[in-house]
């Protein structure tokens, strides 16, 4: 099989077979398939795209290019959660302890964030001594005797997806619905978990911009999961906003902290998600039998204090220090030099968060990464104080930065201000003028 010849049959916008498909994928990986001949055909997947059949085959392909963890031999049914990347997404701290706290057995394989802000990991590393990098055999036995890990991938998961990713990096390849999919739930498929929930951000800077576009993206990523015999669930949820009011690493862990003491409530968009998502969870675990069911059972894991328990537990299985998982002592890996709340000059409601700007704004002050291998200062980034619609004045502010160095903080304050939109119904008598 030539791999021009693949090129050109998905250039005419033909249908590869599961072996065509396989035959170019570990050709790439093994270096047979060179980096333009494997541009050209991400380049033609994108103007052909690929049908159910030839992206489950994609993702097979991709799975089969490393390891494939076993997690069989710990009883009852092993979950997992997988959002396609938020600003201000703490859910999966939150939600981790409270599926855990009501019986579900939660196996996370985190991979490193891509974009803007840090990911899970990242906020986990934000506590003194916790370590992610467990081997294999820890890892499941952290899951055995407490029902909760979340930890970086280990082994060699999906090399393809690395080796493939980064060539979409560059060759604008990567907003292509079959690659996106392939590549996410290769690497949930080969970390083990019997069941999987998945949360699909739409809105302004989610790879999925509209709700169709979520839509498509979710059924897409669902169907590749049941093909190969797991039970996924998918839901849609709104990114025109940080989902949260923190964005930054222990900022968030000090967010997740708010919400399993019982201090965010009902109506509160991460609040809401969190137990969406966990009721999910917990309903494929046969832990509950009803949406209602699994709802109580996790608003009395907050209430009685077990999933706060249980995210210590896990904080110290894995090494932290875990008396900062308090709401008064995480405080102190909040401690910046300074705060700069950000004001517009403006009377009105918001009306438009551009979550993407948000994120880069948490960026440049030092709370995410624009290199793979740049430093993140885990105590850094910033508190929105307005959610769309609300009221807001020059007096108040919009958000507050939490700074150490000074160096980008006009830049992100910038970025904030175009961000971020006031309809301010200012005094326009005239609108335009004809003549
Ligand atoms: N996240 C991934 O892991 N892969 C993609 O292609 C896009 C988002
Ligand atoms: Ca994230």
């Amino acid at each position: 099989m030539r791999a021009v010849d693949l090129i050109a049959k998905k250039r005419a916008g033909e249908v590869l077979t599961d072996e065509e498909i396989n035959s170019l994928i570990q050709g790439y990986v093994a270096n047979d398939v060179p980096d333009y001949q494997m541009a050209a055909f991400l380049m033609a997947v994108c103007f052909s795209g690929m049908n159910a059949q030839e992206t489950a085959g994609l993702t097979i392909a991709m799975l089969q290019s490393g390891d494939v963890v076993d997690l069989s031999d710990i009883p009852g049914v092993k979950v997992d959660k997988h959002s396609t990347g938020g600003v201000g997404d703490t859910t999966t701290l939150a939600v981790g302890p409270m599926v855990a706290a009501c019986g579900g057995k939660v196996a996370k394989m985190s991979g490193r964030g891509l974009g803007h802000t840090g990911g899970t990991l990242d906020k986990l590393e934000s506590i003194p001594g916790l370590i992610i990098e467990l081997p294999l055999e820890q890892f499941k036995q952290q899951v055995r005797e407490i029902s909760l890990a979340i930890v970086g991938q280990t082994g060699n998961l999906v090399p393809a997806d690395k080796k493939l990713y980064a060539l979409r990096d560059v060759t604008s390849t990567v907003n292509s619905l079959p690659l996106i999919a392939s590549s996410i739930m290769s690497k949930k498929l080969a970390s083990g978990a019997d069941a999987i929930v998945l949360d699909v951000k739409t809105g302004s800077g989610a790879f999925a911009e509209t709700l169709e576009q979520a839509k498509a993206l979710a059924s897409t990523m669902v169907d590749i999961g049941r093909r190969l015999g797991k039970k996924v669930v998918a839901i849609i949820t709104d990114m025109n906003q940080p989902l949260g009011l923190a964005v930054g690493n222990a900022l968030e862990v000090r967010e997740a902290i708010e919400l399993l003491s019982g201090k965010l409530s009902s109506g509160d968009p991460l609040y809401e998600v969190c137990m969406l998502l966990a009721g999910k969870m917990l309903l494929l675990s046969g832990q509950a039998g009803s949406e209602t069911e699994a709802r109580a059972k996790l608003v009395k894991s907050i209430e009685s204090g077990a999933a706060l328990a249980k995210f210590r537990e896990m904080v110290a299985a894995q090494g932290g220090d875990f008396t900062y998982i308090d709401s008064v002592k995480i405080n102190e890996l909040c401690a910046v030099k300074r705060h700069i709340p950000v004001f517009l000059p403006y009377s009105g409601h918001v009306q438009r968060i551009d979550a993407q700007k948000v994120g880069l704004a948490a960026q440049l002050i030092g709370a995410g990464r624009s290199k793979k291998d740049d430093a993140i200062d885990p105590a850094v980034g910033l508190v929105m104080h307005k959610r769309l619609g609300e009221p807001v004045s020059p007096q108040e502010p919009v958000c507050t930065l939490y700074v150490n160095d000074d160096l980008n903080a006009d830049a992100a304050i910038a970025l904030l201000t175009q961000g971020i939109e006031i309809e301010h119904r200012a005094q326009r008598m005239v609108y335009a003028v004809l003549d």
